[in-house]
């Protein structure tokens, strides 16, 4: 497979030649297998045949089978030269123009994403981010089924798996399929009334994703630029573990976006919620809520078990001023391999966990459009 190293160099090499008179940037990188697809910004109408030709020629040489271009005009910041794709979209925060709908330019990755229609502010999207300060707590099982519920209650709604690294809403989903790609624009799968895009679509075999941190920003970037979403009335992006760089890059593209917490019912598990409640408080994302995982477990006889301990979650949900929206108990879902439409972590309307869901969707509909 052809890297994104490997066209964004041979794309440079290119693009050098004719930026002498014109600032040109090359963005957008996109690779699937052997189909590349890039962005070009700044090239003048006269030199666009011979340029174009110059990068097909080149990228053919590196190894590209397909290749789509995209050219734009007028959106390139004064003296940012021959930017790479990997710095180029931070070294152009600032640049662009103000979106109509009152934004100041987005910075950083976010960085002429101004017109994207989804994360303008009037856009009527809702975005949820669910995080957790610690893993495996459930936020990817969370994100999964409230996604559904909100589908089930008639919702237009998106996931984005913004655990790059560590992406599992397909395999949760049961989605084996691949997205297509139709005029260069990326169609997320949709699964349960569900729209999904995750960098898990994009690896081949389960390989270990071995980008370093920009490149994540980058994907987060891209997951808004190249996919055709269509109109949605909530996008849910289900966050990597902890603090890190993809909560801050979630802050910079869509300062709008409100934030569920989810932990167990564990003391410690409360206490490192917390930071994240607190990273939500100090990047001004409105916390829509709590919801504790694992919370309980009913025997077979009906008997009531504690097994993770009690209390995690209103205790959260009290220090951060917050509510607790809902507690899921322990199960997974009674799903059978065999039966149509698969998948492991998806809870049925009709069960007891599938309710719970439903119930937290009619919360964060009442929250989110009151
Ligand atoms: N209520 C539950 N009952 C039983 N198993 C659960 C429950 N919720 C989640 N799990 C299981 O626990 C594991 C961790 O859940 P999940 O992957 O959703 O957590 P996560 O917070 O997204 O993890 P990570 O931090 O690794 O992204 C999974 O195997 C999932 O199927
Ligand atoms: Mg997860």
């Amino acid at each position: 497979m052809l890297s994104r190293e490997e066209i964004q160099q041979a794309a440079e090499s290119v693009v050098a030649q004719y930026s002498k008179e014109q600032a040109l940037t090359v963005r957008d990188i996109v690779a699937k297998e052997r189909s590349v697809s890039l962005t070009i910004v700044g090239a003048a109408e006269g030199t666009l045949p011979e340029l174009e030709e110059a990068l097909r020629q080149a990228l053919v040489k590196a190894g590209a089978e397909t290749v789509h271009f995209r050219f734009r005009s007028g959106e390139a910041v004064p003296g940012s030269g021959t930017n790479s794709a990997a710095t180029g979209a931070g070294a152009t925060a600032g640049g662009g123009k103000a979106s109509s709908a009152g934004q100041g330019p987005i910075r950083g990755h976010g960085a002429g994403l101004e017109a994207n229609t989804l994360l303008q502010a009037g856009s009527g999207v809702h975005f949820i981010a669910v995080a957790s300060g610690k893993g495996g707590v459930g936020k990817s099982t969370v994100t999964v089924n409230l996604a559904v519920a909100l589908a089930r209650k008639g919702k237009r709604v998106g996931i984005i798996d913004a655990d790059i690294y560590g992406f599992s809403v397909p395999d949760m989903m049961g989605i084996e399929e691949r997205p297509e790609i139709i005029n260069e624009r990326v169609i997320p799968i949709e699964k349960f009334g569900v729209r999904v895009m995750s960098m898990g679509f994009f690896v081949e075999d389960n390989a270990p994703i071995v980008w370093r941190g920009p490149m994540l920003g980058k994907m987060l970037r891209n997951f808004f630029a190249e996919i055709e979403w269509g109109e949605l009335d909530y996008l849910l992006l289900d966050l990597p573990p902890g603090t890190g760089d993809v909560a801050l890059d979630v802050h910079q593209l869509i300062p709008q976006s409100k934030e569920i917490i989810v932990t167990t019912p564990h003391a410690t598990a409360a206490f490192v919620a917390a930071r994240a409640g607190a990273m939500a408080i100090k990047t001004e994302h409105e916390i829509i809520g709590i919801i504790e995982n694992m919370s309980y477990y009913v025997s077979k006889n009906g008997d009531i078990e504690y097994v993770f301990g009690r209390g995690g979650g209103a205790r959260l949900a009290e220090s951060l001023n917050s509510e607790l929206l809902a507690q899921i108990p322990l199960g997974a879902p009674d799903n059978l391999a065999t039966e149509p439409d698969f998948a492991p972590s998806v809870y049925k309307a009709d069960t007891e966990t599938g309710q719970i869901y439903l119930d937290i969707a009619d919360s964060v509909i009442s929250k989110c459009e009151q």
